[in-house]
């Protein structure tokens, strides 16, 4: 535990942001070029908004096992992997040559491949809430898919989602992913709050917001629109916000809250998948959702995702009452490379050399807060851990907004 941890000055965190923007520049020249290049072409310079930070996105060359290389020739520990994506790594030289070989085999048939049926299995096999799943290429993907089929199971139209959770980009979700303070409303009843323009007004009028961490605030909700909500989704460790984990018994209660009252639970595995166990959240935590959504980690660094849960549900899609489609579905790349990092490479024993490591960067961190009193905490679940720049744990997104953004960007840039 924590003494009381130092004042954090921020003149000096001024300071310190104009030196290392200096140095930043001074170091990647090229970047800055490419970028400057980029805007012309492309949004914000990027293909993705998130990759626009500032002061302006490195421009990557190369990447190989842990490190990455900018365009400038700056060598990074790569920490970040992709959000999480590539746990083994950058271009492992067995999934190399394993993706070498699939290329000269054929890159995309539409048409079923073996591996699609091997990668199933083995979903089914260290996920337990999944009888049955299907393939597509994202987590938005995954989540959507996710969505129209508890709608169809229960009929009913209205989405719970929990503030501060990002569940990818397709409209249902764009909802509440990072509110401002003012557009949030009250803590226990909060706003639903686009994340973007362009979202259809009644889009918005089908998502709730609930607290994280808040079995009360999700029963009231679920009274509230008796009948008319057909899941809840969420992830059971929030992983858009830092990380802020389930305190004892929440994850149950949602299960006993959502089974009362007639409510699918759809747990969004994106990111948990296989970095915090082998077989992801219900593995620590003994609470079974309906549907589990995966994407990122089981593709080892290919696009990616896949939905599943029990037949009873899934059967929607056997029956053709759900549609499920797309081009690039099922892949023999991302089919190959899936199958090959999750049967060759995530051995028990790797898993366990990697949740390992992290324990190690955590212990590290904690005695640095410790011996410099600093206003921080540390949040780490199997390979996944996070400095969180305040003082206490975090209980939900609320949380989240007292963070010093200029002392997170001193930090990042540093
Ligand atoms: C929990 C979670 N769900 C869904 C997504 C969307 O995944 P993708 O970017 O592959 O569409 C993300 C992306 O970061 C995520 O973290």
């Amino acid at each position: 535990m924590l003494r009381n941890p130092i004042t954090i000055n921020s003149d000096l965190v001024e300071k310190i942001v104009v030196r290392e923007e200096a140095a930043f520049k001074k170091r990647t020249p090229r970047s800055l070029e490419i970028y400057k290049r980029a805007l012309s072409s492309l949004p914000m310079g990027v293909s993705s908004s998130f990759q626009a930070i500032p002061p302006y996105p490195l421009t990557i060359s190369r990447a190989e096992g842990s490190h990455i290389w900018d365009y400038d020739g700056n060598e990074y520990v790569d920490f970040h992997l992709a959000f999480g994506s590539l746990l083994v790594g950058h271009s492992h030289p067995v999934l190399v040559k394993a993706l070498r070989d699939q290329l000269g085999k054929g890159s995309l048939y539409s048409l079923p491949c073996a591996d699609t049926v091997f990668l199933a299995e083995e979903l089914v096999r260290r996920f337990a809430p999944i009888e049955q799943v299907r393939f597509c290429n994202s987590g938005t993907e995954a989540t959507m898919d996710a969505i129209r089929l508890a709608r169809a199971h229960t009929k009913r139209d209205k989405i719970v989602k929990i503030e501060g959770t990002y569940h990818g980009h397709h409209d249902t979700v764009m909802m509440s992913t990072k509110p401002s303070a003012e557009a949030a409303g009250s803590a226990d009843h909060p706003n639903t709050v686009p994340a973007s323009l362009g979202i259809p007004k009644d889009v918005r009028d089908n998502v709730i917001i609930a607290p994280y961490n808040n079995a009360e605030a999700l029963e009231r909700i679920l009274t509230e629109h008796e009948g008319e909500v057909a899941a809840i989704i969420t992830e059971a460790v929030l992983m858009n916000v830092g990380i802020m984990l389930p305190e004892d018994g929440y994850l149950q209660s949602v299960r006993d809250i959502t089974r009362r009252h007639g409510v699918l639970l759809i747990f969004d595995e994106v990111k948990t998948g296989v970095t915090v166990a082998a077989g992801g959240i219900t593995e620590l935590y003994p609470v079974e959702p309906d549907l589990i959504c995966l994407a990122k980690s089981i593709g080892g660094g290919m696009p990616i995702g896949a939905f599943g849960g029990r037949e009873e549900i899934m059967r929607h899609i056997n029956h053709n009452e759900v549609l499920h489609l797309g081009t690039f579905n099922g892949n023999p790349m991302s089919m190959r490379a899936g199958l090959v990092t999750l049967t060759q490479l995530f051995t028990p024993e790797a898993h366990a050399h990697a949740n390992g490591l992290s324990k190690r960067l955590a212990d590290g961190y904690l005695q640095l807060i410790n011996d410099f009193d600093m206003p921080m905490h540390i949040a780490q679940i199997g390979a996944k851990g996070c400095a969180m720049l305040r003082h206490e744990r975090a209980r939900n997104y609320r949380a989240w907004l007292d963070v010093d953004t200029r002392l997170a960007y001193a930090y990042w840039l540093f």
